[in-house]
């Protein structure tokens, strides 16, 4: 008999049985130390509308760094559980559940959004206003079990890894949204990305390649250049060596310049972006790598027919076209470390150190 003081919990404060379950529990905000691996924390409890997923793999992504630092207007409910990825199998449905039954293979869309509004009606529910991610606004995957409403899962196919899945959710289907949705990247498009082998990355150029787009991207150290190289990328370049990027565009595109650049290093590359941006090109925002602000001259943007577009993850339609994408071989994640789930600080600090190639997935 336990007192549970798990929030996910209806009976919260009330003396019943509950299971307990492997998790990394932050109790405050700060650095990795704060990452805390419990093996008796309370299994949450699900409402009719979810199903409590066994999470078999997660990944660390940028954002859990920041939730776990602290993002500014962002109130946690501690104790908290982080991880926007989850891949596992079903191990409980609620009595609404029609779809999902005990033993499904799944993956979850990153984003919880239920609510009929404008977005909704207009197939863009993960813009709504109401939206939730895992992680960040509710209990995420950096445990062994977690809630999902049956509205975020998609069924995982047997020849998709739960690894290769967990790659998919956060960066797999930011990169898909970008190129397929928002950059409407075509056939012989060039196509631009700043750090190419980050796990967002390496998915974007193979979209990009997928389509027949000439890519031109960059990397900052030797062994991720080689990287980007057996990737079959058109044009490479280090972002480290001082070397003027934007003038070497210029001159491999006769001028010209990109169709589409995808960027999340913000302030510092945006000069450069704008420089070799082709007349009537588009510049696509999904990171702040360097920074949240950048000075943008109207008068060219116009003249030169110039779009800015901004944007986060994706649609749930998107994410289960992807997982498709790598069912049938034509999209594969890289996994360039895997650690198991108590491990999470460790792979926290690796990926602010930006020493992996792809992604960290976190074994549950
Ligand atoms: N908006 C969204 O929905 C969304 C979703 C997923 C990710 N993201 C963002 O996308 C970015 C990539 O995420 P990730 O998890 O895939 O990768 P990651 O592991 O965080 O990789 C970071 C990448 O940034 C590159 N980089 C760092 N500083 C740079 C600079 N000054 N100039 C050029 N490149 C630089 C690194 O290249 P080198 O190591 O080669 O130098 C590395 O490839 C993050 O900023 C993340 O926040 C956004």
């Amino acid at each position: 008999m336990i007192v549970t003081n798990n929030p996910y919990c209806y009976f919260y404060r009330l003396p019943i049985l509950i299971p307990k379950m492997k998790a990394i529990i932050l109790n405050e905000n700060g650095g990795p130390d704060k990452l805390v691996y419990a093996e008796d924390f309370p299994e949450p409890l699900i409402k009719p509308n979810e199903v409590l997923v066994n999470v078999k793999a997660t990944t660390v992504n940028r954002a859990d760094l920041v939730v776990r630092t602290g993002y500014p207007g962002l109130q946690l409910k501690f104790p908290h559980i982080l991880g926007g990825d989850i891949a596992g199998v079903v191990s409980n449905t609620g009595s609404d559940v029609k779809n999902f039954r005990v033993g499904d293979r799944v993956v979850s869309w990153s984003i919880v959004s239920e609510a009929d509004d404008d977005w909704a009606r207009r197939g863009k529910a993960g813009q709504s206003p109401a939206w939730q991610y895992f992680g960040m606004h509710r209990a995420g995957s950096y445990a062994e079990f977690t809630p999902v409403p049956e509205s975020s899962l998609i069924n995982l196919p047997d020849n998709v890894s739960f690894e290769e899945a967990a790659c998919l959710p956060v960066a797999g289907l930011t990169a898909y949204h970008a190129i397929k949705t928002i950059g409407d990247l075509q056939k012989g498009d060039k196509f631009f990305i700043w750090g190419g082998t980050s796990g967002l990355g390496i998915i974007a150029i193979q979209l990009a390649k997928s389509i027949g787009a000439e890519v031109f991207a960059t990397a900052g150290y030797p062994y991720k250049i080689e990287h980007l190289k057996k990737m079959g990328v058109d044009h490479i370049f280090n972002h480290r060596d001082g070397s003027a990027i934007d003038d070497e565009v210029l001159n491999l595109t006769n001028g010209s310049g990109i169709d589409v650049i995808l960027d999340y290093v913000g302030p510092e590359a945006f000069p450069k972006n704008f420089k070799m941006v082709k007349k009537g090109g588009k510049i696509l925002f999904c990171g702040i790598l360097t920074g949240r602000e950048a000075m943008v001259s109207l008068h060219q943007t116009y003249l030169r027919h110039i779009s800015l577009l901004g944007l986060y993850l994706g649609e749930k339609r998107e994410l289960e076209e992807l997982v498709k994408l790598v069912s049938q071989g034509k999209v594969k994640p890289h996994i360039g470390a895997e650690l198991e789930l108590k491990d999470a600080a460790k792979a926290h600090e690796m990926i602010a150190k930006g020493e992996v190639i792809g992604k960290v997935v976190l074994k549950v």
